[in-house]
């Protein structure tokens, strides 16, 4: 059995070998590949597994999973960061490609070469103010990536025997804005996306469920609300305030922080994830959410007071870095999701009061103080000063 694999294991090797030298592999490198595994019992391509809830995600299923094998392809932009894993990456069934989700011929040789029999495709642009400056790169990487995948999976599945899944990670921005009174987002609200991010989430669902009711491709989606946690690009609210609170720089509130979200931590969210791929129903739609909805004026005070005292500051001193700046264009007011669904179904739900997730969060990236340095290099200097200081 042994000898088996090893042999299939250096087949691969060759395989990868011939590969790269195509034209369509020159800009993916594998790394790991030297590492000899009993035969996976699944081959599961992870996309984005270097970003924040990717990194989270391969951690969760390489520890977990042992016969498992997880292929994670990241492009490595600026939001991915192979630091992330470093406590995972000599783990015998893990292997990191780099790779451009936009790129079909590679994707299709992906799937060939790994035998992948299931996807969690988490691998998008994900910042909406990103996405008001440059759309294009949305659509393309978050409706064009995603529908090379899908294509490739039908083309790679369509004769096959085995179990597959295409495993689709989305968000709550699609539902669009609610106001304050209104009923949360359920799995039946309308699709109303506001921003270019959300159109291009929104549409990449809907190319996810063409793709399950006109080929048959086993689909499933999630929709989760805001996360947060440690290896969060400091762009995003709570690490871009932990940051600035630090440093004392200004905090930018867009608005009146009149703006309601409803917040889950990310360790939950690859639970729920984790859950999801095993037991979740081929062809449906299951919302994430954290029953955690905050003002961010509120949430910034409590992260304030937070970091304040971690830091043996006087509780609340820093909220004279307050600064209240121009709003978001399109700014959604309230996003609430109701995750009854995946309780009563699945019998999910969220771990960690917030008071508690915040606490871990701010000791982390206080902890972790070179990553953050590391993560803020020219780009993001340049993202930053373009962003809030011209
Ligand atoms: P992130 O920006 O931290 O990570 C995205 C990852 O995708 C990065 O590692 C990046 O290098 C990679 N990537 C980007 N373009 C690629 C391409 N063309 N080919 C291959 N890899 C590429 O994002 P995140 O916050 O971890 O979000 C992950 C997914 O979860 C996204 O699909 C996002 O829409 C969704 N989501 C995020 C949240 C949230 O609060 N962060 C909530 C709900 C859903
Ligand atoms: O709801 C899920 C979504 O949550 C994910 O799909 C997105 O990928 C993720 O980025 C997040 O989107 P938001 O726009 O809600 O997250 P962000 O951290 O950018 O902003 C949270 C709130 O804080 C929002 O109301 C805007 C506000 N904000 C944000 C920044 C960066 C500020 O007031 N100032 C800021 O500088």
């Amino acid at each position: 059995m042994r000898e088996r694999s090893k042999i299939r294991n250096r087949e691969r090797r060759e395989v990868n070998r011939t590969n790269n030298s195509k034209n369509n592999f020159e800009t993916m490198t594998t790394h790991n590949n030297n590492k000899e595994h009993s035969t996976p019992s699944r081959n599961i391509l992870i996309t984005g597994g270097a970003g924040f809830i990717g990194s989270h995600l391969v951690r969760l299923f390489v520890n977990k999973y042992p016969d498992y094998q997880i292929i994670n392809l990241d492009k490595l932009t600026y939001a991915g960061n192979l630091a992330n894993l470093k406590d995972v990456e000599n783990k015998p069934n893990y292997t990191f490609i780099k790779g451009d989700i936009c790129d079909f011929d590679a994707m299709q040789q992906l799937f060939a070469d790994y035998q992948i029999d299931s996807v969690i495709h988490l691998a998008a642009e994900s910042h909406v103010d990103r996405s008001i400056k440059d759309p294009f790169s949305f659509a393309k990487t978050n409706v064009m990536g995603t529908l090379n995948l899908l294509e490739a999976a039908r083309q790679s599945w369509q004769n096959s025997e085995n179990c597959h899944l295409f495993y689709h990670v989305s968000t709550d921005e699609v539902y669009g804005s609610l106001e304050l009174g209104d009923a949360l987002f359920t799995e039946e609200t309308k699709y109303d996306p506001h921003s270019p991010y959300s159109a291009s989430k929104a549409s990449s669902d809907h190319f996810v469920r063409a793709y399950h009711d006109t080929y048959r491709l086993p689909v499933v989606i999630s929709n989760c609300s805001n996360n947060y946690g440690a290896y969060q690009f400091p762009e995003k609210l709570i690490p871009l305030f932990i940051n600035n609170i630090l440093k004392n720089k200004p905090l930018p509130v867009y608005g009146k922080g009149e703006n309601v979200r409803d917040w889950l931590y990310v360790e939950d969210h690859v639970c729920a994830i984790d859950l999801i791929f095993h037991k979740g129903k081929r062809g449906e739609t299951y919302n994430i959410g954290g029953c955690n909805e905050w003002k961010n004026i509120d949430l910034i005070r409590v992260l304030i007071k937070t970091v304040d005292r971690l830091l043996g500051r006087n509780e609340g001193e820093s909220e004279t870095l307050i600064t209240y700046v121009t709003d978001r264009a399109g700014h959604d007011l309230r996003y609430a999701i109701d995750a009854s669904k995946l309780k009563n179904e699945l019998g999910w739900q969220p771990s960690l009061q917030f008071e508690e997730g915040i606490e871990k969060t701010v000791r982390w990236y206080l902890e972790n103080h070179e990553w953050l340095e590391n993560v803020m290099g020219g780009d993001y200097r340049r993202y930053y000063e373009e962003m809030y200081e011209k």
